[in-house]
């Protein structure tokens, strides 16, 4: 009988989840038979938690969990057991970075491992600078060998801390704000409104239900901005991909005037 599971690959680790029950070594088997640079393949056994957004997982077969991840003509080492990494997400990025202009100051905010920071430096070689912040130690350790290895040194500067204490000192300073953390990413929307130059760009990420797409998050952003005094004009509203039964990742983008 087929087996029933989801996959994706990192590098040269395998992560599934199923609902099969004790059939995890045979479905490492086969990922591993049909994919043969894989390595390593975990199940996962938690949610993503915490203010890390990691979450656990059995080892169903190999060892070694640190990889190097292939995306977009970029590389990125990273620890899937430490650090947040999606390569679902790669698409996202690449597209966001095309948007970056010549000359442009940009934050991202909740850099991780530093995929964002890295590919806008590598789409967008004249960007002015680009701050990312990161509040996991070990994640700001790879974004710094990430940068590196990458050749974006020049461009990029790691940060480790906390977005809300960090980004204090930055008030107008930035042309584009990223902001990829959908569960509680609108708790720092006041932080991002401040540090965007008038005419800045946000890039709001956000879960949100099939119903009503879209308003919740438009509504955070216009109240942010209004409370700061300024106003905010949405230049699109994006379904990123999907989370889970009839819920969304969304993506709006907006300039602060
Ligand atoms: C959804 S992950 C995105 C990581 C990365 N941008 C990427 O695309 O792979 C969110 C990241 O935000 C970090 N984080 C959560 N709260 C934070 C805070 N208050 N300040 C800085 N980073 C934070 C987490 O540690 C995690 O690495």
């Amino acid at each position: 009988m087929k087996l029933k599971y989801a996959f994706e690959i990192v590098g040269d680790v395998a992560i599934f989840e199923t609902e099969e029950k004790r059939k995890d070594k045979k479905i490492a088997e086969e990922i591993v038979k049909a994919h043969k640079r894989v390595k390593t393949v975990l199940k996962k056994i938690s949610e993503r938690t915490g203010v890390y957004r990691i979450r656990k997982f059995k080892l169903v077969l190999g060892k070694e969990t640190e990889t190097i991840h292939k995306e977009h003509g970029c590389r990125y080492r990273l620890d899937v057991r430490k650090v947040y990494f999606s390569p679902r997400e790669g698409t996202e990025r690449e597209r966001t970075a095309k948007q970056v202009k010549p000359g442009e100051r940009v934050l991202v905010m909740f850099a991780g491992i530093g995929p964002y920071p890295v590919i806008i430096a590598k789409k967008q070689p004249e960007v002015e600078r680009i701050c990312a912040v990161e509040i996991n130690p070990k994640a700001v350790e790879y974004m710094k060998e990430n940068i590196r290895i990458n050749k974006v040194s020049d461009k990029v500067v790691p940060v480790l801390g906390d977005v809300k204490e960090v980004c204090k000192k930055w008030e107008k300073e930035f042309d584009r704000v990223i902001m990829p953390l959908p569960k509680e990413g609108y708790r720092f929307l006041d932080t991002a409104v401040k540090c965007l130059k008038p005419k800045g760009i946000l890039h709001f990420y956000f879960y949100d239900s099939e119903r009503n797409l879209f308003n919740k998050a438009v509504g955070l952003i216009e109240k942010a901005a209004k409370k700061a005094g300024r106003k905010a004009k949405i230049l699109s509203k994006r379904k990123v991909l999907p989370y889970g039964p009839r819920v969304w990742k969304i993506c709006i983008e907006a300039e602060i005037k």
